[in-house]
């Protein structure tokens, strides 16, 4: 697909949602490229909408821009953007897609890392198909969803808040024995709920892939209750639609739903079913801030060096992946096509039946 030169200069941006992770990424390209090769590495500001302004926001990175504490910090030094899909309807057309394209030869790029989820990796592979670009991927999300990849970036910090946010719910529903909510991300998929919940001592684990019934889950509150346990933990995937299977979301005016809001719903159902005292918290985007986790720094340092590594090998259109115990790399087009759920013979939902936890089934 792409032409190849001797590389110089090569392009790093972020796309789709922050998280965890990511300035150990863009931390772990400039050292391997400057190091290794004396790349130049440009850092493009916002995602596409950096590369489709005029100048390109964009700036070159150096090694004291991204000193070792940048992988303290969660978000991204170099902005993103999860909005204006170039390939929507209404911007087709528009000459958005040749302003993004056209940006990355206005920087005389020989190569480009993008980092994104499954979404935005779609995004930059048509781009890059249209541009003649010398692309590679690196997987990253809070969702866990890209295939082909064991885990990606991002994913460990929202499991961590996630489960630190049931530890401390935990004596406040012990204390007022009350039922706790815990309504965690995870758009369309449950692995952050599924293992936060484990490790966090859920009772009851809500994910979109298990079908639940309301009856299901007042017989685990009943059973906790005959043992002397007058207080419970709920987790709910954000994507877990109601009993009679209506997705629940809230929209802030831009035009898109977003899911938001099952855990108030199950709230009020447990409430009316078990006349129990029952809380909701809602985690939202604190999970994907925050300290990131030793597994996020290094996956992400990892991640970096390899995508580097492939560029020099003259290896483009793959992503960088986790499997097993180690960094690979696999083609592009095998990574898009919609989010990894999880399993129905996933081990994890044998772990949480086992320890006694409810999957509302
Ligand atoms: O895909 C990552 C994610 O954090 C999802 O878990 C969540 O549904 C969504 O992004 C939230 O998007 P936004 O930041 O646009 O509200």
């Amino acid at each position: 697909m792409a032409t190849m030169r001797p590389i110089k200069r090569i392009g790093i941006l972020t796309s789709g949602g922050d998280c965890a992770g990511l300035n150990a990424i863009i931390r772990a390209v400039v050292n391997h490229a400057k190091r290794a090769h004396d790349w130049e590495v440009i850092g493009i500001r916002r995602g596409t909408d950096g590369l489709a302004d005029r100048p390109v926001d964009a700036v070159e990175l150096d090694f004291d821009m991204v000193p070792g504490y940048v992988m303290m910090m969660s978000g991204t030094i170099l902005g993103t953007t999860s909005r204006g899909n170039p390939f929507k309807d209404q911007l087709e057309g528009s000459g958005r897609i040749d302003a993004i394209v056209g940006g990355y030869h206005n920087l005389g790029l020989d190569g480009l890392i993008g980092i994104g989820g499954d979404g935005s990796l779609d995004i930059l592979r048509r781009l890059a198909e249209r541009g003649d670009w010398n692309l590679i991927g690196v997987p990253k999300t809070i969702d866990n969803d890209v295939a082909h990849t064991d885990t990606a970036t991002g994913f460990s910090t929202a499991v961590a808040v996630a489960t630190e946010a049931l530890d401390r719910l935990h004596f406040t529903a012990a204390s007022h024995q009350r039922v706790m909510v815990l309504e965690v991300m995870g758009r369309d998929a449950g692995h952050i709920a599924l293992r936060a919940g484990i490790a966090g001592a859920a009772d009851v684990i809500l994910i979109p892939e298990v079908p639940y019934s309301m009856a299901a889950i007042k017989e685990k509150l009943r059973r906790r209750a005959g043992r002397g346990k007058n207080y419970s933990l709920v987790i709910v995937a954000e994507s877990v639609r109601t009993e009679s299977g209506e997705a629940v979301t809230q929209s802030f005016g831009d035009g898109d739903a977003r899911y938001g809001g099952i855990g108030h719903h199950l709230a009020a159902r447990i409430a009316e079913e078990t006349h129990a005292e029952v809380r909701v918290t809602v985690l939202g985007h604190v999970q994907r801030g925050g300290n990131p986790t030793y597994v996020d720094r290094v996956l992400g340092s990892s991640f970096g060096v390899a995508a580097v590594d492939l560029i020099a090998a003259g290896k483009f259109d793959r992503m960088v992946a986790w499997q097993g115990r180690q960094v690979v790399d696999v083609p592009l087009s095998d990574v898009i096509g919609g989010p990894v759920l999880v399993d129905p013979i996933d081990p994890l939902l044998h772990t949480a039946r086992a320890l006694g936890i409810s999957l509302g089934d």
